[in-house]
């Protein structure tokens, strides 16, 4: 798998747990060099140790707040004084928050755009424009199956994976003739500390959920494929296909039974 990607360089954001650190693994074991980065630096050298231990590849850790101002800018400055050619990019750092319109922290709404839109946004042209330059590499940029419809008390972070969605597909069909492949990774419900973070640590106990690494699997065997989007596991593709056939109006009602908060609707809470 991925012969075209060994001994050379992948950046990983958000590489301190869930599917960004499984990324680095199943990367590493194929004999990739690692760029990763998110703000838990202790996690990330202990990443990184174990990544060198089992896999004898080079990494490098950049530790950072990528909602900071310019730390898209100054991640890439770094990568570039380090010598380093990105072959993959995985655009994966990035958080979701559940809760009703009252109870929503504007100035977390907006860290969530910059974060989920603005640094992966930035990421991809300044990466992208080297790739298409040496006409080869790729960018995956983890989108979600929540971003194929507005989700109710999810409303910021499913319009961010829609804008995740609709510009890595419209990257792909301009790029993929030049060599290069970017690919909307759609996961849908896996067991991260991403519910954790959202407000809904009992989310997960209820859910059919895929594994980090299952969702790595699935997105390298994309890539291979040179796909524009792949939606991980068969339910969340069936899943992903109703707002082809159901109504906008049938569609987002739906979704309010999923994440209902309690003060709003007894019994609905996840
Ligand atoms: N889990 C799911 O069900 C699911 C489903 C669909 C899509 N996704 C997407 O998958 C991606 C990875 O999430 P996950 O499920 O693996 O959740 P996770 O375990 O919470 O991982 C999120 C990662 O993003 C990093 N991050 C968050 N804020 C950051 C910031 N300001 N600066 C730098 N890094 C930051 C976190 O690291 P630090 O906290 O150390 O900074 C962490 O490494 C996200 O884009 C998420 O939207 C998840």
């Amino acid at each position: 798998m991925l012969e075209a990607y060994t001994e050379r360089w992948a950046l990983v954001t958000g590489a301190s747990s869930g599917i960004g650190a499984e990324f680095a693994r199943v990367l590493a074991g194929n004999g990739m060099h690692l760029v990763l980065t998110a703000r838990r630096e202790d996690r990330l050298e202990e990443l990184a140790e174990e990544l060198r231990q089992q896999h004898m590849v080079q990494t490098l850790i950049v530790p950072a707040d990528l909602c900071d101002p310019g730390a898209a800018t100054a991640l890439i400055e770094r990568i570039d004084a380090e010598q380093i050619t990105l072959e993959l990019l995985v655009n994966n750092a990035g958080f979701g928050y559940v809760g009703d319109i009252d109870g929503t922290d504007v100035g977390a709404m907006l860290s969530m755009v910059q974060l989920n839109i603005g640094v992966l946004t930035e990421l991809t042209y300044r990466v992208l424009s080297k790739m298409l330059e040496r006409g080869h590499g790729a960018i995956i940029n983890v989108a979600s199956v929540a971003g194929m419809q507005p989700v109710a008390y999810m409303p910021v972070y499913s319009a961010s994976k829609a804008f995740v969605l609709h510009f890595s597909e419209a990257l792909w069909a301009e790029a993929r003739d030049r060599g290069v492949t970017v690919m909307a990774l759609c996961p849908g419900t896996t067991e991260t500390e991403f519910f954790d973070v959202a407000g809904v640590p009992g989310w997960l106990k209820k859910q059919r959920a895929q594994t980090a690494r299952q969702v790595v699997n699935e997105a390298l065997d994309g890539l291979e494929k040179r796909r524009g989007c792949r939606v991980t596991g068969f339910w969340n593709y069936l899943r992903s296909l109703a707002p082809r056939i159901a109504t906008r109006k049938m569609v987002v009602t739906q979704t309010m039974k999923y994440f209902r908060p309690r003060s709003t609707e007894a019994g609905d809470s996840p």
